[in-house]
């Protein structure tokens, strides 16, 4: 399966609610965000939030998309001043794990971050998300284990981790 990594496009808000929603059933342990909450958003909630990610270094969704022009993976991230990058809301689609493809997912992130100046990519994963964790850790990632991101993600059991830009 060859796979491409692309920023969404402003007028791509039904690909990025079909592909939450479908990560929100799949994997309903692993967000903070329930299906319910997110499956009430109206197509004008959708819509602003894609346009609002298709361009500028505040806020971004990349989609992975299969050479059948099927979406396969998704992830979200924001600027948080004054130079970290937060990742969310990853998901590859059960069909194409294991390809690389979250790999790339957290690659086009850190590229984006590094173009405005990040420092590094930072994200929370439940401490029960085994999966997840190995993932992570493989591709560079480790946790933090002091500061208001380690405390605030202990609150509701999760590490904070973080991976610095390339140097
Ligand atoms: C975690 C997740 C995003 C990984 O995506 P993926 O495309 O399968 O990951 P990759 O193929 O890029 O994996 C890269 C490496 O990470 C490690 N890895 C990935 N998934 C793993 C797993 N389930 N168990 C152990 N190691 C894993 C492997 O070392 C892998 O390389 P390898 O296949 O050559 O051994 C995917 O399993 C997923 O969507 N899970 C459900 C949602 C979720 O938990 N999201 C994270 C929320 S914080």
């Amino acid at each position: 399966m060859a796979v491409s990594v692309q920023r969404i496009q402003p007028g791509e808000w039904q690909a990025l609610r079909d592909i939450r929603l479908r990560s929100l059933l799949d994997s309903p342990e692993a967000f903070g965000q329930r299906y319910d909450e997110a499956a009430a958003g109206t197509d004008e909630d959708w819509v602003a939030n894609a346009r609002a990610s298709a361009e500028g270094d505040r806020r971004i969704w990349f989609l992975a998309q299969d050479d059948l022009g099927a979406i396969v993976g998704v992830v979200q991230a924001r600027r948080r001043p004054p130079s970290d990058c937060l990742l969310f809301s990853m998901w590859v689609a059960p069909k194409a794990r294991r390809l690389r493809v979250g790999a790339m997912l957290v690659d086009a992130v850190q590229d984006w971050s590094t173009s405005w100046g990040a420092r590094r990519v930072v994200l929370w994963v439940l401490a029960a998300n085994e999966p997840a964790m190995r993932f992570y850790d493989r591709i560079g990632f480790s946790i933090l284990k002091d500061g208001p991101d380690a405390d605030s993600g202990r609150a509701y059991g999760a590490f904070a981790m973080e991976r610095l830009r390339p140097v």
